[in-house]
């Protein structure tokens, strides 16, 4: 199987990079932005997986990215990867931060997977999975209005790649994971991980490695599994 996973060097993209890739008949493409030498750490040790140096920023680089897609030829796609989150209240919010933050995480996202579906309409076949988060139906946190809603954005778009791809025997399927120690939360202060840690079902934090096992799982789950949300987030603050 063939994977592309943007994102793929750090944070939970890493954990999935290198699930996928334990697997010796699996081929990994992955993107990163900032983390050479992770993806030079990754690509060492694991020889069936190659790295990509995109700029979800940059309209020319991701461009240029889309046109090597073909020669990839991808049966997976997982759309992972995230510029970032600007967080505050929705009213103190400049308007300007919605479009730029919609331009670096949807965008990209549609380009790519765009690019994908056209070749996976081609062989009758192929699977994207979209990383959300449980905030979609979990009471969101304040401050992250834009990030839930671009995330919501993405969930809606994944039902229609669904639909629309069904009788290609292509899948759309989504993994909404509750908050995970990454990149992206390190800079959380510890009074606010340790409230996460308390409230949390389990006391403990979703490991990375558990979110990429669902990816797994979805990469090899069969058509009839499409157009599905994967919630995981240990029934914590179900409604
Ligand atoms: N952490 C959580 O609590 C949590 C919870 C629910 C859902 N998620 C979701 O999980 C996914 C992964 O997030 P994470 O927690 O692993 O965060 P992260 O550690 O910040 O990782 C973000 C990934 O996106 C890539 N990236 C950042 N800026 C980019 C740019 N300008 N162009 C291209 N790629 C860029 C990074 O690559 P480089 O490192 O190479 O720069 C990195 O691999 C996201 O979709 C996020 O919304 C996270």
């Amino acid at each position: 199987v063939v994977i592309l996973i943007t994102g793929g060097a750090s944070g939970l993209g890493e954990s999935i990079t290198r699930k996928l890739a334990a697997d010796p008949a699996n081929t990994v493409h992955f993107t990163y932005h900032r983390s050479a030498e992770a993806a030079e750490e990754i690509t060492s040790a694991f020889p069936n997986t190659k790295a990509w140096q995109v700029d979800f920023g940059d309209a020319a680089g991701i461009a240029q990215f889309i046109s090597s897609i073909p020669g990839m030829d991808p049966d997976v796609l997982v759309n992972n990867a995230l510029t970032g989150y600007v967080q505050n209240h929705f009213h103190k919010l400049e308007p300007a931060v919605f479009v730029s933050s919609f331009a670096t995480n949807v965008m990209p996202a549609v380009q790519i997977t765009q690019a994908v579906i056209r070749l996976f309409r081609k062989k009758k076949s192929g699977r994207i999975i979209t990383i959300l988060t449980s905030y979609l139906v979990n009471t969101p946190p304040i401050g992250l209005s834009e990030y839930v809603a671009n995330k919501a954005y993405l969930l809606s778009l994944s039902k229609s790649w669904a639909v629309e791809n069904a009788a290609f025997k292509i899948t759309s399927n989504c993994v909404s994971p509750s908050i995970m120690l990454t990149g992206l939360t390190g800079d959380m202060d510890d009074r606010l991980k340790e409230l996460a840690v308390q409230s949390h079902p389990l006391r403990q934090l979703l490991p990375t490695e558990e979110v990429a096992g669902s990816v797994h799982f979805l990469v090899h789950a069969s058509s009839h599994i499409n157009g599905i949300n994967l919630i995981i987030n240990a029934a914590e603050n179900v409604i």
